[in-house]
């Protein structure tokens, strides 16, 4: 189990990070993952929309424990799991897609702080080159998160995703591992942790 880094801020906006972990999925989270992944408020910016079955979640993790490009990740704070992230095309130097979401219940700041958590993970041990997200333009949360997160927009995938009769854009982000490090020294050197 790694942990966070000691604390990450912002103006007037300081968290302390001290107490936040991220680990390996395990088969005894997958009742939780299974009840996370399927609460409306996840599913609806979610690609697949649809209410997963018990099979097809136990079919996704057996599928994911096999493939070792893909890394499936919980983000907990004093061991309380908060959030999920599942990194794929995993090699080292590799660029990487991220998918997230936080506990349903998980007040806000919690996404900022798995971001946090999840990116050192990715940028210092797995030693990634690049990160890259999508966010569907309705999801405004996702955006603020990886705006704040220091991804730029790459792109704008256009009518790309269509549920209920409905197409939307998908913009596309991406941060590289030097952009990451250089806001991490950024910070240290102008906020000593406490
Ligand atoms: C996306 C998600 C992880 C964000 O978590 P969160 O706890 O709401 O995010 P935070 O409160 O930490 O906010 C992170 C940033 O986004 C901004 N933000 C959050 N919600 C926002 C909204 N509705 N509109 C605009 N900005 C928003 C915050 O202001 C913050 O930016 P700041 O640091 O500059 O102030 C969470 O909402 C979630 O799990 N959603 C469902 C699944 C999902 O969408 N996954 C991502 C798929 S791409």
């Amino acid at each position: 189990m790694e942990k966070g880094l000691a604390w990450f801020c912002k103006p007037g906006r300081i968290f302390m990070l001290e107490l936040c972990s991220i680990r390996s999925v395990t088969h005894d989270d997958l009742p939780m993952l299974f009840s996370w992944r399927n609460h409306p408020d996840v599913r609806r910016f979610m690609f697949t929309q649809h209410e997963i079955s018990p099979h097809e979640h136990l079919n996704w993790y057996a599928k994911s424990c096999q493939d070792p490009s893909r890394r499936l990740l919980i983000v907990q704070e004093q061991q309380i799991p908060f959030g999920f992230v599942q990194f794929d095309h995993l090699s080292t130097g590799a660029v990487c897609d991220w998918g997230f979401y936080t506990a349903p219940q998980a007040p806000k700041g919690s996404g900022k702080k798995l971001g946090y958590v999840a990116l050192n993970h990715a940028f210092s041990s797995l030693q990634l080159h690049k990160v890259c997200g999508q966010a569907i333009v309705s999801n405004k949360a996702s955006q603020g998160l990886h705006q704040s997160l220091g991804f730029q927009q790459e792109g704008l995938l256009r009518d790309q995703h269509h549920v209920d009769g409905i197409y939307q854009s998908v913009i596309c982000y991406g941060l590289l591992a030097h952009e990451w490090h250089a806001q991490s020294t950024d910070k240290e050197n102008t906020h000593a942790p406490h």
